[in-house]
């Protein structure tokens, strides 16, 4: 079987890439050093695959000790680099963990591709890069909008970092993903989102508030020029979003890239306002939601949404669900976890 190498193997997206690659007939690692999640997601992987997911704690930061995974692992095919800080708001208060944190594991990552010998290299990258956008649909050459973001600035740091880095590696190639708003859980509900610290991401909230662990949300906004007056985002769900990493790294081994590094934007490819959301998620779950009209949260943009064409030409990936089997989904792993 074809090994990878996933790390931040046990957060969020990543556990659910882990499935999507089991079910695809690869073998797979973790590299999570835990600071942002628990080893939980390893039991649920295996109730759902059958196959148990090794995880080295280790910090990637660490190269010493990122080296000795890949000297008792040979032959891995690819590497899919979640490992990350994710929070825009923390790190606006602590850039330079940011900076440490995200962009050093990436250039241990790359480093350990090359001496390793490995060929592939997929990166979660970030709508933020865009900024407030001056297109909509954002394309993957939509130009960049001033950042007022180090966690944005560390994303598109490390798609130069890998773009420099392969033109003169010829042997690793690389993708960077530029995910939209990533929401939902598997299907079985075994595995889904668990933030450590407070929710703040908009379908959390929602689920949250619905199980009754808040006793209401606030809809951050609706004097917007949008059809409601509230922000419009792009919603992909988090089992499509695993799908397009297993496409990439198939498209690479493959030997189908175009060039050394390539971009690509995963999103659904339509928008849909904070309200469209709620009222997909009463609809689908029966719950009437709290909520209140606010005003509008510092630094949110506008409308953001993809065109995600290039994925779909060159990779052969679309989404297959929308946002009502993203509240599905998301009310059901948030009633098995439950409100407390
Ligand atoms: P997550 O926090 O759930 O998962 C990231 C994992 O990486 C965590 O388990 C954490 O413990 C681990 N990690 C962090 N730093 C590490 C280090 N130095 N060494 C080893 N492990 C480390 O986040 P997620 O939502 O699954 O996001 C995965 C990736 O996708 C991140 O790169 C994130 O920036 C990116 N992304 C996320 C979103 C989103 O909304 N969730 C959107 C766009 C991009
Ligand atoms: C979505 C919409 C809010 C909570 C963030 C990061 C981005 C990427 C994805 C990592 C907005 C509204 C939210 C609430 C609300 N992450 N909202 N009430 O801000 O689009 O993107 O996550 O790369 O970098 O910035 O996502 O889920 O926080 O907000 O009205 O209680 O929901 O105003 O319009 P966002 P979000």
């Amino acid at each position: 079987m074809q090994k990878v190498l996933v790390t931040g193997g046990c957060g969020y997206i990543g556990s659910h890439t882990v499935v999507d690659l089991i079910n695809n007939g690869f073998e797979v690692i973790s590299i999570d050093n835990l600071s942002n999640s628990d080893e939980k997601p390893l039991e649920g992987i295996q109730k759902i695959t059958g196959k148990q997911v090794l995880n080295y704690q280790v910090d990637l930061c660490d190269l010493e000790k990122t080296r000795a995974v890949f000297e008792k692992n040979p032959g891995i095919v690819g590497i899919i680099h979640f490992a990350a800080l994710k929070s825009v708001e923390e790190s606006v208060f602590q850039p330079l963990r940011y900076f440490h944190n995200n962009n050093e594991s990436l250039i241990n990552v790359l480093a350990c591709a090359q001496e390793f010998g490995v060929p592939n290299v997929i990166f979660s990258s970030s709508c933020s890069v865009y900024g407030n956008a001056s297109e909509l649909p954002v394309t993957e050459t939509t130009p960049f909008r001033r950042l007022e973001c180090p966690y944005a600035r560390t994303k598109q740091m490390g798609e130069k970092i890998i773009e420099d880095f392969t033109k003169v590696t010829p042997t690793v190639r690389a993708i960077s993903l530029r995910y939209f708003n990533p929401a939902g859980a598997h299907e079985s509900a075994l595995i889904g989102e668990s933030p450590r610290t407070k929710a703040s991401n908009l379908v959390p909230v929602i689920t949250e508030t619905a199980i009754g662990k808040r006793a209401s949300m606030t809809v951050f906004g609706s004097d917007y020029d949008t059809r409601d007056g509230s922000c419009v985002r792009d919603y992909i769900h988090v089992m499509d979003l695993a799908a397009a990493h297993t496409a990439c790294l198939r498209y690479l081994m493959a030997g189908k890239n175009t060039g050394s590094s390539e971009i690509f934007n995963v999103g659904i490819g339509d928008g849909v306002t904070v309200l469209e959301a709620i009222h997909a998620f009463e609809k689908v779950t029966g719950q009437r939601l709290n909520y209140v009209i606010g005003p509008r949260r510092a630094g949110d943009v506008v409308a953001i949404y993809a065109n995600r064409d290039k994925a779909e030409r060159l990779l052969g990936w679309k989404p297959e669900r929308g946002i009502e089997e993203i509240m599905r989904s998301a009310w059901a792993w948030q009633s098995a976890v439950g409100g407390g």
